[in-house]
């Protein structure tokens, strides 16, 4: 069988008579000589070349892994990740002393707080019933109370999205969901689910919720980016959420300054554009707090 195209140039002897071996093998020495001699030359000439430094090697030929463009995206983006924070020494007594985009984090509530949440002169201080008729939520619909804390708000969102719809309870602290749990078999509610999530992630499916609301609980969060980003996910095409938060605008409205927020600075956190939400409305009807109100738009 005759060897294929690509392979006769370099054994052009091969199956040949023996005449015509010992032929091939003479010039085969004399092609040798020949060739190692034009190599010399030709490798001389390249070291003078290179080490004259007129040509600079492409940086795409370093091909170490701290080098490969892929890599250097991502480092940029590890980079930009922790400037997103920062510390600092002087700060608010009632502040965690961790900066993000101007505003210092509040310290997070813990459950020992729960009797200040369902303070009975709440509703008058706060009109609960008011905040919750302006989320306009319809029958059916699956709501999460993120920052449930012991579930005030909660259980009157299961009241308005009924049987036919789910609330879902997400706090940090398991204490709090246990207030919560107890409370929901007392009254023998069952729309509610708890959650129980993280300082990073509400834990829910994506694209499953019509309506995200946080009273009182945005400017608590430890990593207010990474929950943006996963929250932003878990809205539905059309979906919405509500920032319940006390104005900060107001130096009337009772309350330590780090646990306020101007509604400027929660556009400014919000309409990042790696979140994708559009501002929606400012509800400025309750005594002490505006409902900031954004949507993801696709419906
Ligand atoms: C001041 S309480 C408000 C509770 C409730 N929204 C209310 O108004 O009755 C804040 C709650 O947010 C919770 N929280 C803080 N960071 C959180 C996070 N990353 N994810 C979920 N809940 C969080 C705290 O554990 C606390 O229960």
């Amino acid at each position: 069988m005759s060897a294929p195209m690509n392979q006769r140039t370099d054994n052009f002897c091969l199956n040949e008579p023996a005449s015509c071996s010992r032929r091939c093998a003479r010039s085969k020495r004399s092609s040798v000589r020949i060739c190692c001699f034009f190599c010399a030359i030709l490798s001389g000439i390249l070291w003078l070349v290179m080490s004259s430094g007129l040509f600079n090697l492409p940086a795409a030929a370093d091909d170490s892994p701290v080098n490969r463009p892929e890599n250097k995206e991502s480092a940029k983006t590890e980079d930009k990740k922790t400037d997103r924070y920062e510390t600092r020494e002087n700060h608010d007594p009632n502040g965690t002393g961790k900066f993000y985009l101007g505003r210092e984090i509040a310290l997070v509530m813990t459950f020992h707080g729960a009797p200040w949440l369902e303070r009975p002169e709440r509703e008058e201080e706060e009109r609960l019933s008011e905040l919750v008729k302006e989320l306009k939520l319809k029958p059916g619909q699956s709501v999460a109370d993120i920052g449930a804390g012991s579930g005030v708000i909660t259980m009157m969102m299961a009241d308005e999205v009924g049987a036919s719809g789910k609330v879902y309870a997400v706090d940090i602290q398991q204490e709090m969901l246990d207030l919560l749990e107890d409370k929901l078999k007392d009254r023998k509610i069952d729309n509610v689910e708890l959650v129980l999530g993280t300082d990073k992630s509400p834990k829910l499916t994506a694209s499953s919720i019509d309506l995200a609301l946080m009273v009182d609980v945005y400017h608590e969060f430890e990593f207010p980016f990474e929950m943006m980003l996963e929250l932003s996910r878990t809205l539905k095409p059309g979906g919405r959420i509500a920032f319940v938060e006390y104005r900060r605008e107001d130096p009337q409205v009772p309350i330590k300054l780090v646990h306020k927020m101007t509604e400027a600075q929660v556009r400014k956190e919000v309409e990042q554009p790696e979140f994708g939400l559009k501002w929606k409305e400012t509800v400025a009807k309750l005594p002490r707090q505006h409902i900031v109100i954004f949507e993801r738009p696709g419906k």
